[in-house]
């Protein structure tokens, strides 16, 4: 275990090493980098598959930057306790709320202010396409991984925090989840992928699921892909993928086919 409560990743993440000055005045392209904080008790998982591809490629360049917070560094006693059974009885331990609000006030003053604290956890608004939209035109995010049966209520409270889903499963810690955020976040970053466009077209960003894809080679295994594929006529291939959007979406996913509909019928389509 790092003796650093923090960890910073990417060239030009704030190092445990600058001064308290250093970090609130930092170099334009400091500044300009996409803030991602993550509260753990395993900072080793990080950046995980974060490190890899476009998102590890922009960390090193430094369109974002990643500061992991050992949650342990913050415990209790010789033995840096972070937890303690549940009030009132029941199985598991909860993470305690003054270690978290230690490890908090000491991560949020590297944080621009107005910076969501999000706190991953199954009860949480389900995480959707928009909010990773939003959250990638902010500064950036503090995000908490929960651990045993979660995070006292009270410091979710005092702090405000966002409670935010990955979905309706349970996992054993947010670390996953938050790198899951972080992913599709990040990916939305101006300068992260190459193609823009594919952003635009890809699934969620009109309100539809993506149509399918195909590539070389044009025949597999006796499957031919979709001759207007081939046919060179760009309006006529559009007004295929979009009826496929459309058929896919409304087959798996009426919720946002209702939605889709919605939304034409009142001409915002
Ligand atoms: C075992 S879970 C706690 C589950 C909690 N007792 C409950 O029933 O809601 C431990 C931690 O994993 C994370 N986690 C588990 N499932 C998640 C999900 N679907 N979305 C986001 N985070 C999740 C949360 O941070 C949570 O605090």
């Amino acid at each position: 275990m790092s003796d650093t409560p923090s960890r910073s990743h990417g060239r030009k993440a704030i190092r445990p090493s600058l001064q308290p000055r250093d970090l609130m005045s930092p170099g334009a392209e400091l500044a300009r980098a996409w803030r991602a904080q993550v509260v753990t008790l395993f900072p080793e998982a990080f950046p995980g598959t974060l490190g890899l591809s476009l998102t590890g490629k922009a960390l090193k360049d430094g369109l974002w930057q990643l500061d992991t917070v050992g949650l342990r560094e913050f415990g209790e006693g010789r033995h840096r306790n972070v937890d303690d059974t549940p009030t009132g009885g029941g199985a598991g331990m909860v993470l305690r709320a003054d270690v978290m609000a230690r490890a908090l006030d000491s991560a949020r003053a590297r944080m621009p202010e107005q910076a969501p604290i999000l706190y991953l956890s199954p009860r949480g608004r389900p995480f959707d396409q928009a909010m990773a939209r939003d959250l990638a035109r902010t500064q950036g995010a503090t995000l908490i991984c929960g651990r045993f049966e979660g995070l006292d209520q009270r410091v979710i409270d005092a702090y405000g925090m966002t409670e935010v889903s990955l979905g309706d499963f349970v996992m054993t810690g947010g670390e996953i989840g938050a790198q899951a955020m972080l992913d599709a976040t990040i990916r939305l970053l101006p300068g992260v992928l190459g193609n823009s466009a594919s952003t635009e077209e890809e699934s969620f960003s009109s309100g539809l699921l993506e149509h399918p894809q195909y590539t070389r080679p044009t025949e597999w295994r006796g499957h031919a892909v979709p001759d207007v594929l081939l046919s060179g006529h760009h309006g006529e291939i559009e007004k295929w993928r979009q009826a496929q959007a459309e058929g896919l979406t409304e087959a798996r996913r009426p919720d946002l086919w209702e939605a889709f509909l919605r939304r034409k019928g009142s001409g915002q389509g």
